[in-house]
């Protein structure tokens, strides 16, 4: 064998080994770690945390110590909290890749939830925008928990007077990713056809109501129970995915928001108009590359075709709060709520939620 081959073999059996122990790193998932001691001292509260990835099995409602307010901070006593797929995504550590984030073989921040609405209990000394009293909701790691401090200029917005705690609870991830969805990533113009496939869930509730607000006309997909919702919150169309798959329908959107990822790319381009624009949000589970794989190939098909295909990842914002809570306020966006669970039974939620069938949100309430 020439040394050149011999050269090119000892390089890809080095980059396989490289793989391969990466691999064998980022998979290893560590037995759960006890709860540190805590000194007597200390002012304990209750939250559901988890000490190592695995099924909601592994959630524990503990006593953690009671955070106090930095300087520029708000303590929230939390009266609500929702669920997202995020959660029982760092639960589990899955895909497989989150944890170079949130930590190899076991989570770094035991923490878990991140949607909160609450009181605000205290503010640091530097606080401008809040005070005690004041009704609030926002997005903060740790929200399965009676406190929660959040810095005054990150996602903490007031709460919109005629909502409840557990309807402002829902709002902040699913309602700001359908909005940063229709908004930034898909350009989404009055008049324009869009099409919301999931439109039954946490996401796709608000993302129709949203589209309608701008002025689009709406189609929802969802299963056969969920067609009456979906219509009843402003779509103009449903599709039952069950009995019609929307694209072989022959009709064009010039906006596509994808929360499930169940028709090839290839297929949804059948479904846009020549310039249209297609938003990968969510996409099949797996540990290893099946949920990356849509946004890989829409990465490689963007620049061949007119159409623009790409994933979004949303972002906390205090801005996009305060649009939601005006939203709602104007009662142009209701968060639909589907179950209520205690904060001791969030794994209860969180197995509900991973079945992947919610009809709307998933509330924790805090007693
Ligand atoms: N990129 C981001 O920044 C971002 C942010 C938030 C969420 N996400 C992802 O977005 C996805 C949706 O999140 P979510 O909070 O809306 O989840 P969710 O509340 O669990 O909703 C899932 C919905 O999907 C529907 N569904 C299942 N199979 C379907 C099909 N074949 N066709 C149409 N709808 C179907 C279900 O409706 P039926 O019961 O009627 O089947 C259910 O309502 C998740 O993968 C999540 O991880 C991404």
């Amino acid at each position: 064998m020439k040394l050149r081959y011999k050269i090119a073999n000892g390089i890809l059996a080095l980059l396989g080994l490289a793989i391969l122990s990466l691999g064998l790193v980022i998979s290893h998932t560590a037995d759960c770690e006890p709860a540190p001691a805590l000194s007597g001292e200390t002012e304990l509260m209750k939250a559901m945390v988890s000490r190592c990835y695995g099924s909601p099995d592994v959630l524990a409602l503990e006593d953690i110590a009671k955070p106090a307010p930095a300087d520029d901070e708000v303590l929230v006593k939390v009266v609500a909290a929702s669920v997202n797929p995020l959660d029982w995504h760092y639960m589990r550590g899955s895909p497989y890749l989150m944890r170079l984030g949130t930590g190899l073989g076991a989570p770094t921040d035991a923490s878990m939830g991140v949607d909160f609405a609450g009181t605000v209990a205290a503010v640091g000394s530097d606080v401008t925008r809040f005070k005690v009293g004041d009704e609030v909701f926002g997005g903060r790691s740790g929200a399965f928990a009676e406190y929660v401090t959040v810095r005054e200029d990150r996602a903490i917005a007031l709460k919109p007077a005629n909502m409840t705690f557990q309807q402002a609870a829902a709002v902040p991830i699913a309602g700001i990713t359908a909005l940063q969805a229709l908004r930034d990533n898909g350009k989404l113009q009055p008049g324009q056809k869009v099409l919301i496939n999931g439109a039954s869930g946490g996401v796709g509730t608000f993302a129709v109501q949203i589209a309608r607000s701008f002025g689009a006309e709406v189609t929802g997909v969802c299963s056969t129970r969920n067609l009456e919702m979906v219509r009843s919150i402003g779509a103009d169309h449903v599709i039952d995915y069950t009995v019609e798959n929307y694209t072989e329908s022959g009709i064009e959107y010039d906006l596509i928001i994808d929360m499930v990822g169940n028709h090839s790319l290839l297929a949804n381009r059948r479904a846009l108009t020549p310039d249209g624009i297609f938003v990968i949000v969510g996409g099949p589970k797996g540990d290893w590359i099946a949920p990356l794989m849509n946004p890989i190939k829409a990465l490689v098909l963007s620049p061949f075709v007119g159409q623009e295909f790409g994933m979004m990842l949303a972002k906390m914002s205090q801005d996009d709060l305060s649009i939601l809570g005006d939203l709602m306020q104007d009662g142009k966006v209701t968060p639909v709520i589907d179950r209520s669970y205690r904060l001791s039974e969030v794994a209860d939620a969180i197995r509900y939620s991973e079945e992947g069938h919610a009809r709307g949100k998933i509330i924790v309430t805090l007693e």
